[in-house]
């Protein structure tokens, strides 16, 4: 089904959609634009047409809302939440409210991906998510020593039962078939998340655990050939900071 229509009665043929098509599926014919079928999807002509004469028909526009430019929010104050931002890993019990969780998801959802493939995939893990973590810290137990080969810090460490998902009350795993798509997603996630006042840990552990157990991979029930990106523990934060830690200097380089 061709997925992008021109509606004839609109299009004043200005072009705009045929110069800022990656895929240069749009010509103009009898001054009206023409799409080839099996373009991206990305939607720039959807985005750009100043008379609204591109239509998706195969897609839900109605969640789009209103446009908002992030120029419009100030710079020096994101850059500092940026800045400010840190890895949680004691959380409060109090739930994240359904309609956070639908903004973190959506945050993912509109993330850029390699040729707009859409590919990743959201796993919020809720009544299998006991019997995983139990699968990991009985992992992790029984062999710190494969643990050990990702952190030497595991030797000293104490594996509760809540080790992996630290009593968060929201886990999403993101996965893919690469990784560069699921980690722009889980970036996108976790600002949004910060936004929403949560605090976010990234889960390198759990992800050892799905590579060195098939099984508990399996248990998540991904799409085939997807692979475990990151798992993003979420929750109200425990703890607060106070100040921005310091970073290794930023080295100039210009070549
Ligand atoms: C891909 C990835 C995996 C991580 N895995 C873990 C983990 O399993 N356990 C943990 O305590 N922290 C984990 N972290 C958090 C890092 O240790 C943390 O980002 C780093 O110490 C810097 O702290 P900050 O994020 O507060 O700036 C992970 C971070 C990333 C990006």
């Amino acid at each position: 089904m061709q997925q992008i229509v021109i509606n004839k009665e609109k299009c004043i043929g200005c072009g705009k959609c045929a110069k800022d098509c990656v895929d240069s599926a749009i010509t103009i014919e009898g001054g009206k634009a023409v799409v080839r079928e099996g373009c991206l999807e990305c939607g720039h002509c959807f985005a750009i047409c100043p008379t609204g004469a591109v239509e998706m028909p195969g897609y839900d526009t109605s969640d789009c809302g209103e446009f908002v430019s992030l120029s419009e929010i100030d710079s020096a104050r994101f850059l500092q939440g940026i800045k400010s931002r840190r890895t949680m890993r004691q959380f409060q019990k109090r739930p994240v409210e359904a309609a956070k969780v639908k903004m973190i998801l959506e945050a993912g959802r509109y993330a850029p991906t390699a040729k707009n493939s859409q590919k990743v995939a959201f796993t919020v893990l809720t009544s299998r998510r006991k019997e995983i973590e139990k699968e990991c810290v009985k992992l992790f137990r029984t062999g710190v020593d494969v643990g050990s080969k990702f952190i030497k810090s595991l030797e000293r460490s104490e594996i509760d039962d809540n080790f992996f998902f630290k009593g968060a009350p929201l886990v999403i795993v993101v996965s893919g078939y690469d990784s560069v798509d699921p980690s722009l997603a889980s970036a996108y996630m976790e600002l949004m998340a910060n936004s929403l006042g949560l605090g976010v840990l990234y889960s390198g552990f759990f992800r050892a655990c799905t590579i060195l157990n098939p099984l508990i991979k399996a248990r998540l029930k991904l799409p085939m050939g997807h692979k475990v990106v990151t798992c993003m523990i979420i929750g109200y934060p425990a703890v607060a900071y106070k100040r921005i830690p310091p970073r290794k200097p930023r080295k100039a380089r210009r070549r």
